[in-house]
């Protein structure tokens, strides 16, 4: 997936993040992009177009009446000879243009005529986004299909506010535009998965709970690869701090017990993915108050319950998927635990990895797996765990479209 030959036409509009645009040019450009750039009058305030257009290495656009623009390509042909526009930044002011079909300079119009799919990376003053003039508009060009990327949160350039208003980041833009350019191949398309990711909290009191190093960061990127390759991905996850994947539908729980509710609720599906690392035990009476400590200094005894096993209900229930895989995180022998595991748990794959300390693996950005199934053992490489993703994805995709064994006559 990338945006390799495509031709993005891109609207600077006037806010200080257009200084972001830079790059963004520059990332998209990298990535074999063409981008041709237009600016409003405002855009101009803030970055100049010789720098835009270096940049670009194309001309900058910026004028609705200008004869030289027009007799160029005019702004009908800009407007569609482009497979993605972006406008970024996007003010308040052109986002409340393009909601009310306004069209008084090259940019506006060029909004109003073009038939391509159209990203907007809103940026302005947290107040100005949470108004709500602001968020009709939004809500408006959201049922005009208009696509949003961010604001995020954090601290404004110019007063040093904070709150949600500054423009995503150019290669969150980057990968945004990939998606919407995907034209790859969706061998899992009208194929449905449930994917679990993350750890589980398991509340000892209202303000304490057991968990565990999961960052969610493995699940996340498998319900994203799956998305990829068309499958309609469910991601039930337990508390993490990374964001959503792309293309999924997020079911967010904190304990074992809703996670099962969660994938049972699921069901029926074609591929089931159990990346979890779904706490083994919960306290057994949750105290509905704060423990307090003890005077006498005891400390007190936690008594666990066994939780639920999702992937091994899922493993054995009566609207068993396709294909079930779970993973296997071994400190030891991580073969002969990883087999054990599949045949216990009712899996056709399980992923094993080691997770010893010294691997660095659990909570980290790499991963280094096996794949065990009745078949036999692959190691692979250690690999990014979007790398890991990948390449599951592919062999779930391999596994759930194979044609059926044809029967001897
Ligand atoms: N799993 C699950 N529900 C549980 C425990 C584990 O769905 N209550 C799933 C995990 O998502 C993973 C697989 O089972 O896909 C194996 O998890 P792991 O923690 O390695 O195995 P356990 O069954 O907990 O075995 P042990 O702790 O004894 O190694």
């Amino acid at each position: 997936m990338s945006v390799a030959g495509k031709r993005i036409l891109l609207i600077i509009s006037g806010g200080i993040a257009a200084y972001k645009s830079l790059d963004l040019i520059r990332r998209l450009r990298e990535r074999g992009a063409a981008v041709r750039p237009v600016m409003t009058a405002g855009a101009q305030q803030f970055v100049t177009p010789l720098a835009v257009g270096a940049l670009a290495a194309d001309r900058v656009y910026t004028d609705v009446f200008s004869r030289e623009d027009e007799q160029d390509v005019g702004h009908i042909r800009l407007a569609r000879e482009c497979d993605l526009v972006i406008v970024a930044p996007a003010t308040a002011d052109l986002m409340a243009k393009m909601a009310n079909g306004l069209a008084d300079d090259l940019a506006s119009t060029i909004l109003l005529a073009t038939d391509r799919p159209v990203l907007v990376a809103p940026a302005m003053n947290p107040k100005m986004w949470a108004h709500p003039a602001t968020r009709r508009n939004v809500e408006t060009l959201r049922a005009d299909h208009i696509r949003f990327i961010g604001p995020n949160s954090g601290e404004m350039a110019e007063s040093g506010e904070a709150g949600a208003g500054r423009m995503a980041e150019p290669l969150e833009i980057v990968a945004r535009a990939e998606t919407l350019l995907d034209d790859q191949p969706k061998p899992l398309a009208g194929r449905k998965a449930i994917v679990t990711s993350g750890p589980t909290h398991e509340p000892i009191d209202p303000v304490r709970y057991i968990a565990n190093r999961s960052s969610g960061r493995q699940g996340h990127a498998i319900a994203a690869a799956l998305a990829k390759l068309g499958a309609d991905v469910a991601l039930v996850t337990g508390p993490v701090t990374i964001p959503d994947p792309e293309g999924v539908t997020v079911v967010r729980v904190e304990r074992a017990e809703e996670m099962l509710n969660a994938v049972l609720a699921e069901l029926p599906a074609d591929i089931a993915v159990m990346v979890a690392a779904v706490a083994d035990w919960r306290v057994a009476s949750e105290a509905s108050e704060k423990v307090k400590k003890q005077a006498d200094g005891v400390p007190p005894a936690l008594q666990l319950a066994e939780n639920p096993d999702i992937l091994k209900t899922i493993g054995h229930h009566a609207l068993r998927p396709k294909l079930v895989i779970g993973f296997a995180a071994e400190t030891q022998n991580v073969e002969e635990n990883g087999r054990a595991k599949l045949q216990r748990k009712g899996a056709d794959f399980i992923v094993a990895n080691d997770v010893s300390p010294a691997t660095g693996i659990m909570g980290g950005p790499r991963n280094s797996v096996r794949i065990i199934s009745a078949g036999g053992t692959e190691q692979w490489p250690e690999l990014a765990k979007e790398e890991v993703a990948e390449r599951l994805a592919a062999l779930i995709a391999e596994r759930t479209t194979e044609p059926a064994a044809r029967k001897p006559r």
